[in-house]
């Protein structure tokens, strides 16, 4: 998979620039949470859009780009002019590389590879890599290092140098539309993710949370600070690794409050996903009960929307996911090595609403994407809760939450001066600075 690469970059073999040291001496809270967090306003929905993304500002002078958050994935990337031999619509110009390449030596590059063997055959080659993704495509290109200037909640900025990839040659699967940013937000839990290279510079805490609207829009969160004090659920993260992704272990599939009969489904947390995908036999189990269950209800099969494989109507169009709240149930993951740990999904996470006014179902059959038995919890069924992956406690952690809304936005109004950073990628603190 990894052929070698043809250097199509003017070589400049200058050693990797040094990655700048910030010691955050964790400023601590009363209630001992690190104040070192850094907070983004996240744009996009599941419907119709298909995507959730940040604004992220690279480089220096910064410019700001799209970045799909994906914490099923590693390695960040942007389309990279570097020339772009396969560059796909995007909202922004391709990146264009400064001559900071990460050398195949470095740490990083055997961490991208993984669990291939890297063939260095000499300290000074540049770094390829190739991501492959289950849903959308793939990035192939060079890790290069850069400024990421980032502001904390406070109103202090460090600009971090960071790795990343600059990809020359993206591909998406015919059938998909791709999402329309500049690339991909790596936060996952391997070496070359954000969120770990942050931690070992000592930005933040290895704590990532994503709060998403079923309204749309919400926030991510690098660092404890945004960690909701009590009214989380959390469940460790478990020790069996499945290709380095976000596993909690094994749960039994509830609908409405009866057993499926179907347990020790794996279950993974993918924000890159934008829908929930079921093993076989755990997505026939949930049509079966969700088909039993509104029998006699007025709701029908609607086989005329071809938005997703199932959906249903009722005597007249449904507006919101409101009209269609009282007529599906909840469905529960019940995990195994948790007695009492659960996690809910209601309506609103795992039914969207149709243009044609349609309820269809968001959680769709794994085997046809070749998932085989994993079952891969997506955007769709993170609305309105805030999921907290704590990669210091190894434990990932969720709560009910308006994700319209920022906690805790208090400690950030009394830096007006300091909030003023041009192009900031904190629209929304922002908003409240200049207030
Ligand atoms: C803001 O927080 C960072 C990280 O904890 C710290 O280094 C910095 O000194 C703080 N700035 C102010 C103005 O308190
Ligand atoms: C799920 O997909 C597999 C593979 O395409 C197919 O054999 C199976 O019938 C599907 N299950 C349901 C319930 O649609
Ligand atoms: C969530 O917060 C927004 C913004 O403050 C508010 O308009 C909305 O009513 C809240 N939603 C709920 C369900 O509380």
């Amino acid at each position: 998979m990894h052929s070698s690469i043809s250097f199509i970059i003017p070589l400049f073999y200058l050693l990797t620039a040094f990655r700048g040291c910030y010691s955050a001496a964790n400023h601590l809270t009363a209630a001992g949470k690190s104040t070192s967090s850094i907070v983004f306003q996240v744009n996009g929905n599941v419907y119709p859009k298909g995507y959730y993304y940040v604004i992220v500002n690279i480089g220096n002078p910064p410019k700001p780009y799209w970045l799909d958050l994906d914490t099923g994935s590693d390695l960040t990337w942007l389309q990279c002019d570097a020339p772009c031999t396969k560059c796909l619509p995007a909202p922004h110009k391709p990146y264009k590389p400064n001559k900071d390449f990460v050398t195949c030596m470095d740490p990083l590059c055997a961490s991208v590879h993984w669990p291939e063997t890297l063939d260095c055959s000499s300290p000074k080659d540049q770094c390829d890599y190739e991501v492959q993704y289950a849903d959308h495509g793939s990035s192939l290109g060079l890790l290069v290092e850069d400024s990421f200037p980032l502001q904390y909640t406070n109103g202090t900025v460090v600009k971090p140098l960071l790795a990343f990839g600059c990809g020359y040659n993206q591909e998406v699967h015919a059938s998909m539309d791709p999402p329309y940013t500049d690339g991909v937000l790596g936060l996952g839990l391997g070496k070359a993710s954000i969120l770990r290279q942050l931690n070992e510079l000592g930005v933040t805490k290895n704590v990532v949370a994503h709060c998403l609207s079923a309204q749309g829009d919400g926030h991510l969160f690098f660092g404890d600070e945004f960690v909701p004090s009590s009214g989380v659920t959390w469940i460790p993260m478990s020790t069996t690794k499945i290709e380095n992704h976000y596993y909690l272990g094994t749960a039994e599939l509830y609908v409405g409050g009866e057993t499926s009969g179907t347990k020790g489904l794996p279950i993974l947390f993918d924000s890159g996903s934008t829908y929930t995908y079921f093993s076989e036999e755990a997505y026939k189990a949930l049509i079966t009960m969700l088909i039993n269950d509104i029998k006699g209800k007025q709701i029908y099969n609607a086989n005329e929307d071809k938005s997703l494989p199932v959906c249903w109507k009722g005597s007249k169009p449904f507006k919101s996911i409101q009209d269609v709240k009282n007529l599906f149930k909840p469905i529960m993951l019940s995990f195994a090595k948790s007695k009492n740990v659960g996690f809910q999904m209601d309506p609103e996470a795992y039914l969207i609403i149709s243009k044609y006014g349609n309820a269809c179902l968001g959680v769709l059959n794994g085997s046809e994407v070749g998932l085989e038995s994993v079952n891969l919890i997506g955007d769709i069924s993170f609305h309105d809760k805030i999921i907290i992956y704590d990669n210091e406690k190894q434990q990932i952690g969720w709560a009910p939450s308006n994700c319209s809304k920022l906690p805790n936005i208090n400690r950030v109004q009394n830096h007006g001066g300091r909030c003023k950073l041009d192009g900031s990628n904190l629209d929304i603190l922002q908003a409240y600075c200049d207030a």
